[in-house]
């Protein structure tokens, strides 16, 4: 990403959960920004599981699904939190504050279920690696069914991971913010 070559200056730069995988994501966005003209838009939106650790604290699998997801994040040096972290990492870039939200989807229905199942096996080869503790989970093809049962008997819903976004446009005045990238 720091390579990428710019004729023209861009109208904006935008990302979705990238910056949580680079050791230097401060450098990264500073280097991408100057490839944005001034008045251009930088808008990323990265993961927090605290929500979700916190959610589903009534739903037992939902919770060591969760837990589980979050250690092999921290064991592969993959930042969980890096949708918060991102008003300093803007700053760190040289960019101005961010605009900030964070959105939490919330569901009980299979397919909601199914996609803590997906993540459960993207992530499967790093907890395999790490010995993370899956026997916890159970069967570990029988999951889904499992979550969507365990959200149903609770009548509630369960949090899929928060998305927090943010955003800022690159400054027009190069003073406006001491060490903008140019
Ligand atoms: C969770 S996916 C997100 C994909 C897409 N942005 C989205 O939101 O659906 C993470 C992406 O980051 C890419 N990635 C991870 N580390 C990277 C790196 N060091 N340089 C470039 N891409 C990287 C992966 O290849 C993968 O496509």
């Amino acid at each position: 990403m720091r390579e990428i070559p710019s004729v023209e200056p861009f109208d904006a730069v935008v990302g979705r959960l990238i910056l949580m995988y680079l050791p230097d994501p401060a450098g990264v966005l500073r280097s991408l920004c100057r490839l944005v003209r001034r008045g251009g838009v930088l808008a990323f939106q990265e993961p927090s599981w605290l929500p979700v650790l916190a959610l589903s604290a009534g739903l037992p699998l939902w919770s060591a699904c969760s837990s589980l997801i979050v250690e092999a994040f921290q064991c592969s040096g993959v930042d969980a939190e890096m949708g918060p972290a991102l008003y300093g990492i803007f700053l760190a870039a040289g960019l101005p504050a961010p605009t900030m939200h964070m959105d939490v989807l919330l569901g009980s229905e299979p397919d909601f279920a199914r996609g803590i199942h997906d993540i459960l096996c993207s992530l499967r080869p790093q907890m395999e690696r790490f010995k993370l503790k899956l026997a916890t989970l159970g069967d570990f093809d029988t999951v889904p069914a499992r979550l969507h049962a365990e959200a149903a008997a609770s009548k509630s819903v369960a949090p899929f991971v928060a998305v927090v976004g943010a955003w800022c446009r690159k400054p027009y005045d190069p003073d406006e913010k001491t060490g903008m990238p140019s």
